[in-house]
């Protein structure tokens, strides 16, 4: 009897320290995504809130429609206002969140931008990304692999598709693949026949497959491309969306997997996967998101706990206000010949969903 009531004593006594030490910890923390309309930002979000409630975390996870900038500002607004500890954002524009982040500083709130930097706001704590210029080159470097730019004589037809210039990130992709691709442009040996070679002219609004589709249907009237008349060898697509637009686009003018020109990607979304297995698109970039949100979770534990953040770049992302701590994670490239062991053996899909 005695030694049953010691025990529960101290099993009581474990119990609360355990949970005491945890409570210590514990935080509220508000994530705020910019849309449900694309794969990836779901995924995050829900491996955000999985790792942060696994955490001991209060998470308040908040999607702004479909990239509705308002609803964005809106809910980070509240996010400060409910006195959250630690705000995590994946902005839609990067430069638009400005005036609402003076209220997280007032308030001594830590903001940890996610993926896409946010720029002109000196309330930005942290950055944790993918290395976006690394995407970029190894979008860059498959197209010059592919065509074997650097021994074939050419030339080579390519068109470009990119992101949205207020993402910060395009900035880097397509940086990143125009260190690869713009000599071989230079040279003459790389053509683009629309002429549209420029970020802008290459951006796609809100990075949206409809628009990238649109703008692939355009440019195949008006040069002409067609598998049996100008050949097309190459369009450079900084992501998934933009690839499936350009792709559609492609297999209602004629094309199909014999005649396909070479297409990038990034993400590794579910309709790309099977594009790659059909032989639509050559590749993507594989971003495991699981990387990103544990780099992120562990972030917020350090913030919460008044431990040094784990950084491994203090020099490449200036917002405006100044270079922004970040960690960046490695991206790597996905094809037909890895895409089993990057995404079905590491457990990010199961073979019945590609
Ligand atoms: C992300 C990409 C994504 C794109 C569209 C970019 O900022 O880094 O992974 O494909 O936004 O959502």
């Amino acid at each position: 009897m005695k030694i049953k009531t010691c025990l529960t004593v101290l099993c009581a006594a474990v119990i609360a320290a355990g949970f005491s030490a945890q409570s210590a910890l514990a935080a509220k923390i508000g994530v705020s995504m910019p849309t449900q309309s694309l794969q990836r930002w779901n995924q995050d979000g829900a491996n955000m809130k999985t790792m942060l409630e696994k955490a001991g975390h209060q998470v308040e996870l908040l999607y702004a429609g479909d990239n509705d900038i308002p609803t964005q500002v809106n809910q980070i607004e509240n996010m400060i206002a409910h006195g959250d500890d630690v705000i995590v954002i994946a902005s839609i524009d990067g430069s638009a969140l400005t005036e609402v982040l003076k209220g997280a500083k007032e308030k001594k709130i830590p903001v940890i931008a996610y993926d896409r930097l946010i720029m002109n706001s000196d309330a930005v704590s942290y950055y944790a990304t993918f290395d976006n210029f690394k995407v970029g080159e190894i979008q860059g470097k498959y197209i010059e692999e592919a065509l074997k730019l650097k021994e074939a004589k050419g030339p080579f037809d390519i068109e470009f598709f990119t992101g949205p210039t207020d993402d910060n990130n395009v900035n880097f992709f397509w940086g990143g693949a125009m260190k690869i691709l713009k000599p071989y442009l230079d040279s003459g040996k790389l053509v683009c026949k629309s002429g549209q070679t420029t970020k802008e002219q290459a951006a796609t609004l809100n990075w949206n497959l409809e628009e990238a589709q649109k703008r692939m249907e355009n440019i195949i009237s008006s040069v002409g491309y067609a598998p049996d008349g100008t050949k097309l060898d190459a369009v450079l697509c900084s992501n998934d969306a933009t690839a499936n637009g350009v792709t559609n686009a492609l297999l209602s003018n004629g094309y199909d997997a014999s005649n396909m020109p070479v297409i990038t990607g990034q993400d590794c979304d579910k309709p790309s996967v099977k594009n790659i297995k059909k032989g639509y698109q050559s590749m993507s970039v594989f971003k495991d998101t699981r990387t990103l949100a544990a780099q992120v979770v562990k972030m917020v534990d350090e913030i919460v706990a008044g431990k040094t953040v784990e950084v491994n770049d203090t020099k490449t992302y200036d917002n405006g206000t100044g270079v922004i701590p970040s960690y960046l994670c490695n991206p790597v490239a996905a094809t037909k010949d890895n895409y089993k062991e990057l995404l079905i053996d590491s457990g990010y899909y199961k073979e019945k969903d590609i």
